[in-house]
């Protein structure tokens, strides 16, 4: 039985629920919170994990700029209730100004990202419409559909291709009638920076295909900018303002719990259109009906806006962006005889020109790989399956601007090191007959 498990379950609910753990557990994709010691504030080690890419979690300015305006601030504690029924005044004051640094005619705060994507795709889509999305779109968006009218009318297209898309879309006009004659929509949802594979959406490329199939303008792009508020665009207004799509989007979500660090809350906004907020604030259930951010959160999120639009974030994402492309370029060199399903960078990333704070190791081994990281100071997490499709195992690191040119040598070194452990193994293994022997790395 299991670690951690009863080894006699008394019910029947908990023989099923410890069966699906125990085979996680023998598929080896159990999943277990991180232990604390792993975490560089406790522990002193370089952090290649967190999504804190401009490392503004621990910018001073940020930490003085927060506590100050805590301090001044009327209310802090709380807001009292959902959105519909409490003071929403410092809610909507950040709204206003969001809406307008993002050039945006309206924008409605979501308590996450989570919250926003389950809010919009479950409500915004009518009977009769269609949502297609990126095979590797958040787990939010599929809560979202999955709630909606369009509901059985989903359809994913392979990742960031245009050639597949095209294929789908022909397809749903083909079988329905309706889409081509502008009576239902079709949606698009895509995230412009993967969080898994740091590739980017070819949002040019999708606005252009959907102007081309729906001449109605009943295809509608929906982006989802977690991964690049901050470090994309103007002053870090994302890859939507970076490529001027702003009016070719009929919404995008920024979050703050990622580069921005907003302290204490994960807040989020949907910048859209005055009417799709209206709707928003009647029918989008993870907006209704919960408890919305407490004064301190819009606080902490008006805290790191500041750091978007006083430039202390392009600043900061030059140098993220600067030390991706260092990183890719020399571990590229070490990797060139290294077999690939030993260690490998992935096709896409080697293809593109844009650099990415987000860098997937790809590796039938990620587990292995990142606890000889950890051994060496360094944190790096292995994703597998589910999180990522099957065959698609990897360590992801992630790169902040707080991290240095001689951290990401040490990395490349760390990981050279494995390598050499593991191709031993390997040998000794055939020495031996087939008979495997570990890495002692
Ligand atoms: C692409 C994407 N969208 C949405 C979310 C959810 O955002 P939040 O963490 O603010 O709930 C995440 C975070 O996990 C994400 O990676």
């Amino acid at each position: 039985m299991t670690r951690g498990l009863r080894s006699i379950a008394e019910t029947s609910l908990e023989a099923q629920l410890i069966s699906a753990l125990s085979s996680r557990e023998e598929r080896g994709i159990r999943r277990r919170l991180p232990e604390p010691s792993t975490f560089s504030c406790t522990s002193g080690l370089i952090d290649f994990n967190s999504n804190d890419y401009l490392s503004l979690a621990s910018s001073p300015t940020l930490r003085d700029r927060l506590l100050s305006k805590l301090r001044d601030a009327p209310d802090i504690l709380g807001s009292g209730g959902s959105r519909l029924l409490v003071n929403g005044q410092a809610h909507s004051a950040l709204e206003a100004r969001l809406a307008q640094f993002f050039g945006s005619p309206a924008a409605i705060l979501f308590n996450s990202g989570f919250d926003a994507n389950v809010g919009f795709f479950s409500c915004v889509p009518q009977i009769g419409d269609v949502v297609v999305y990126d095979e590797y779109i958040h787990a939010s968006v599929h809560d979202g559909i999955r709630t909606s009218r369009a509901r059985d009318a989903q359809y994913p297209f392979e990742h960031n291709s245009i050639p597949k898309f095209r294929t789908l879309l022909t397809k749903l006009l083909d079988d329905r009638p309706e889409l081509k004659t502008g009576q239902s929509s079709l949606f698009v949802a895509v995230e412009s920076l993967y969080s898994m594979d740091g590739t980017f959406a070819p949002l040019v490329e999708l606005v252009q295909t959907l102007d081309e199939f729906f001449p109605q303008k009943n295809g509608y792009l929906v982006v989802d900018e977690a991964h690049s508020t901050g470090i994309y665009g103007p002053q870090g207004r994302g890859r939507v303002a970076q490529l001027g799509l702003e009016s070719k989007v009929l919404a995008r979500l920024h979050t703050f719990g990622k580069a921005l660090a907003a302290s204490g809350g994960k807040c989020s906004v949907i910048l859209t259109s005055p009417l799709i907020r209206d709707y928003l604030l009647n029918y989008a259930r993870s907006l209704i009906y919960t408890t919305s951010l407490s004064f301190a959160n819009i606080i902490a999120a008006d805290s790191s806006f500041d750091m978007l639009m006083d430039g202390t974030a392009q600043q900061l994402s030059k140098k993220v962006l600067d030390l991706s492309r260092y990183f890719v370029g020399e571990l590229r060199q070490r990797l060139r005889d290294v077999p690939l399903k030993l260690l490998s960078l992935p096709v896409d990333l080697q293809r593109s020109s844009l650099p990415s704070p987000i860098i997937p190791i790809m590796t039938t081994r990620p587990r292995p790989l990142s606890a000889h990281l950890l051994t060496l100071g360094m944190n790096a997490r292995p994703i597998t399956w589910p999180t990522v499709p099957k065959g698609k195992d990897r360590v992801r690191v992630c790169l902040h601007a707080g991290n240095t040119r001689s951290d990401v040598d040490r990395l490349i070194e760390g990981m050279m090191q494995w390598v050499e452990g593991e191709q031993v193994a390997e040998i000794c293994a055939a020495e031996n007959g087939g008979h495997v022997v570990q890495s002692k790395l």
